[in-house]
């Protein structure tokens, strides 16, 4: 890979602070590194690789990176990202802003990696709930082609930001400690809700998982059915995928796919939960399942670090095609 000057913006939260940790652990050659957060943070120091950077706060776009990573809010990258496309600096957006972009890539680079070509400096991550079935799911539509899927999610706090751990964390200590980023408390609870509700009773994620798979996969037809739901565990995203193939499969076969499929790991005798997964960068499959009565469905359980696989290392892997020797 050929060195890179990054900016990352949001380098103090969970995700930029991942991306620091991947950047680290894969030797990501780097010519220059700028750090921004808030203004809060701004002037306070961090450390990487053994040398300290004052963060920076977001005052103007910085010329002399050539790329940049956006780890923060939405409005933040509407606000920045065309800002730094135009002065010609690549952006990875992490938001939700402009993935439904139609002159903006969503990329997984194992399933559509060549949808990098032609880009125009701005490039989206996915949202770390499709991340995590994304693979498995392009395995079968790769060699059995999707029919319908339906994805149920239990996802982590961590996927809320720094201040949804925080809140997890006070609720755990003191039951009576108030929800004050989720609609309910979320200790020794579960919700069916992530995100605000739309007038069909849709919630945000549940929107975003069925826009983000039908665009990665390149199936803008696929019949996609989610429930998403928010759970007290701190960090990795899980999923309970059902899927309806176009022609029977056979568990051999399903299995194979599942194998030849690079950035996942299947499991046959075995299955994974998150805390097992926290902080590895492959997304776990198992607990596969095929229909007896009508072999063309199949089911199976998927679970991925949300800030690795889901976030900070995928958008590494963009980093690295991007500025691939
Ligand atoms: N968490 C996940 O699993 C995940 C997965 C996929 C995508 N994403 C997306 O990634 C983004 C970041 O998520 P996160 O979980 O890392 O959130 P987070 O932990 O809440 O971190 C937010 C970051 O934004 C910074 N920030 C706030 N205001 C800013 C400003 N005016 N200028 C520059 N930086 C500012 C914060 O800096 P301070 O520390 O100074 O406040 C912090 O570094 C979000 O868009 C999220 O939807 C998250």
């Amino acid at each position: 890979m050929k060195p890179v000057r990054l900016a990352i913006v949001g380098a103090t939260g969970l995700v930029g602070r991942t991306t620091l940790d991947v950047l680290a652990e894969w030797q990501i050659p780097l010519r220059a590194l700028r750090l921004f957060a808030s203004d809060e943070s701004a002037g306070r120091m961090m450390t990487w690789n053994g040398r300290s950077y004052a963060l920076e706060p977001l005052a103007s776009v910085p010329l002399d990176v050539d790329a940049a990573i956006l780890a923060t809010s939405r409005k933040i990258s509407q606000q920045w990202a065309p800002r730094f496309r135009e002065a010609g600096v690549i952006v990875i957006d992490h938001s939700s802003a402009f993935r439904m972009d139609t002159d903006v890539p969503l990329i997984i680079p194992e399933v559509n990696g060549r949808a990098l070509n032609g880009h125009t400096n701005l490039i989206a991550n996915p949202n770390c709930s499709a991340s995590v079935v994304v693979l498995p799911l392009a395995a079968l539509n790769r060699e059995f082609q999707l029919r319908a899927i339906v994805v149920d999610t239990y996802q982590s706090v961590s996927g809320s930001g720094q201040d949804a751990v925080a809140e997890l964390d006070a609720q755990l200590a003191d039951s009576q400690s108030p929800a004050k980023i989720y609609p309910r408390p979320i200790a020794h609870n579960v919700f069916p809700q992530v995100g605000p509700f739309d007038v069909r009773g849709l919630c945000d994620e549940e929107q975003k998982v069925v826009d983000e798979l039908r665009k990665i996969l390149e199936c803008p037809q696929l019949s996609i059915f989610t429930t998403t739901v928010r759970v007290p565990v701190r960090v990795g995203h899980s999923a309970a995928v059902t899927v309806e193939c176009m022609k029977a499969v056979s568990r051999a076969d399903v299995e194979t796919a599942f194998r030849n499929m690079p950035g996942m790991i299947y499991e046959a005798d075995t299955y994974k939960t998150p805390r097992e997964i926290a902080g590895k960068q492959e997304v776990f499959v198992s607990r596969l399942r095929v229909n007896e009565s009508d072999p063309r469905w199949l089911q199976f359980w998927a679970v991925g670090d949300n800030l690795r696989k889901g976030a900070a290392s995928n958008a590494v892997q963009i980093l690295m095609e991007l500025f691939r020797d």
